[in-house]
């Protein structure tokens, strides 16, 4: 894994406050980025629903939205599926500009023109109740892994990604979207 820059160890550092953000109906809540991860576009929803403006989140990393709670695991299993050249479906915590949360099920794939990476998109809904609480819960565990005091800063992704894998594997599941997409 990369070495966290400044800005993200910043963005890491962001307070939260524990509330989710009341939503109402399921809205496609989409995004774009070009093919370094950049925002270029953001629905109306997702300026809704996380506090910032458009103005705020376009030309900003995607990381703008990554709530503190997620284990880095999920990216690095999400930028490997879309490096391969897949779509990645997954349950992600995302934070608000104001530090509360709200939790989507998100399907990012590559945007591929003419055999040329253009960017990657997102769609994200509201997910069940009960899918929250069991992500929640698995996060939880693949975050408390990252963190535990003995494990150095290049491995952190790796101790939650066994946490991961131990769990899908008792789900008889053979990946992550696999599973997911399950509890549709
Ligand atoms: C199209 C697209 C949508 C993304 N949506 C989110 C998102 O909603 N929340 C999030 O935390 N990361 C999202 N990411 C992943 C971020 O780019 C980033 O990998 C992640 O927030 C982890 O941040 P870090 O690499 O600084 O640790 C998205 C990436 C892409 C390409």
């Amino acid at each position: 894994m990369r070495q966290m820059s400044a800005a993200a160890a910043a963005r890491q550092r962001r307070p939260v406050t524990g509330r989710e953000v009341p939503i109402e109906g399921m809205r496609a809540i989409l995004s774009r980025t070009d093919p370094s991860g950049v925002i270029t576009y953001v629905s109306r929803s997702l300026v809704e629903i996380s506090g910032y403006t458009e103005e705020e989140m376009l030309g900003q990393p995607h990381n703008i939205l990554r709530h503190p709670d997620m284990p880095c695991a999920v990216f690095h299993l999400m930028w490997m599926t879309l490096k391969a050249g897949k779509e990645f479906y997954g349950m992600t915590k995302n934070r608000a500009k104001n530090g509360d949360h709200y939790w989507v099920f998100a399907r990012v794939a590559p945007i591929v023109r003419d055999g040329t990476l253009v960017g990657y998109t997102s769609a994200r809904f509201i997910p069940k109740r009960e899918m929250i609480e069991e992500w929640d819960a698995l996060y939880t565990r693949m975050l408390e892994a990252e963190n535990a005091s003995n494990v150095a800063d290049s491995e952190r992704c790796k101790h939650g990604a066994e946490v991961l894998v131990r769990f899908l594997r008792s789900k008889k599941a053979d990946n992550l979207t696999e599973y997911v997409m399950r509890q549709l």
